[in-house]
């Protein structure tokens, strides 16, 4: 199957995985920069097209290309990658996936997170900052639960793993998006 793997990635986890899924599939990828002003011509070849973007305040890094495009490729397999932070089974992220496309959309694309991990050496100014802010603020908490995850995200880490895009690469070679 044709496949286009797209992806967004700051500080490169979501690079990463773009990159083991797009080997796995023998597919080509590329980052959105580089394609998001292409002419709908471009997309037409590819039978399967995956949008990889990092996570940020529970909403996924530019996606809205890849659901603005997506409604004129509902002939397609289409798939939604969410690269994290946290770790998979953390039940946070259940539920911001839960969350991640409309009813509609889920009709058309199939969504997946993959555990990245934090890398504030590449991260921007910016969101340094901003997880500065949250973790100080979590720091802070009454919860428990909430000052551990403070400690857990104010360094550096690396949980991503190759064997995540395992689901992905089922739903792309076996088909539906149930
Ligand atoms: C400002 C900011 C907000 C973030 N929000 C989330 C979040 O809501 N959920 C999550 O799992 N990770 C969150 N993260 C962590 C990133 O998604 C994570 O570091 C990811 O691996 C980065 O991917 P990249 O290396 O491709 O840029 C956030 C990071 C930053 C800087």
């Amino acid at each position: 199957m044709k496949t286009l793997v797209v992806y967004t990635s700051q500080t490169g986890f979501t690079k990463r995985y773009a990159k083991w899924l797009s080997e796995r599939m023998e597919a080509d990828l590329f980052d959105l920069k580089d394609v998001q002003k292409k002419e709908n011509s471009f997309f037409d070849g590819y039978e399967a097209i995956v949008y990889a973007g990092w996570c940020m305040a529970g909403k996924v890094v530019k996606a809205n290309w890849f659901f603005d495009r997506a409604k004129n490729w509902k002939g397609k397999h289409l798939a939604l990658i969410a690269v994290g932070g946290s770790p998979n089974d953390n039940p946070d992220v259940e539920v911001a996936m839960q969350n991640i496309l409309t009813d509609e959309q889920r009709d058309y694309i199939k969504a997946f997170y993959c555990q990245g991990g934090f890398n504030y050496e590449k991260m921007s100014l910016p969101s340094k900052l901003a997880m500065k802010a949250f973790v100080g603020t979590l720091k802070k908490s009454k919860d428990e639960k909430e000052r551990a995850v403070a400690s857990f995200i104010d360094h550096s880490y690396d949980i991503s793993d190759i064997k995540f895009i395992e689901p992905v690469v089922a739903y792309l070679q076996g088909g539906s998006v149930a």
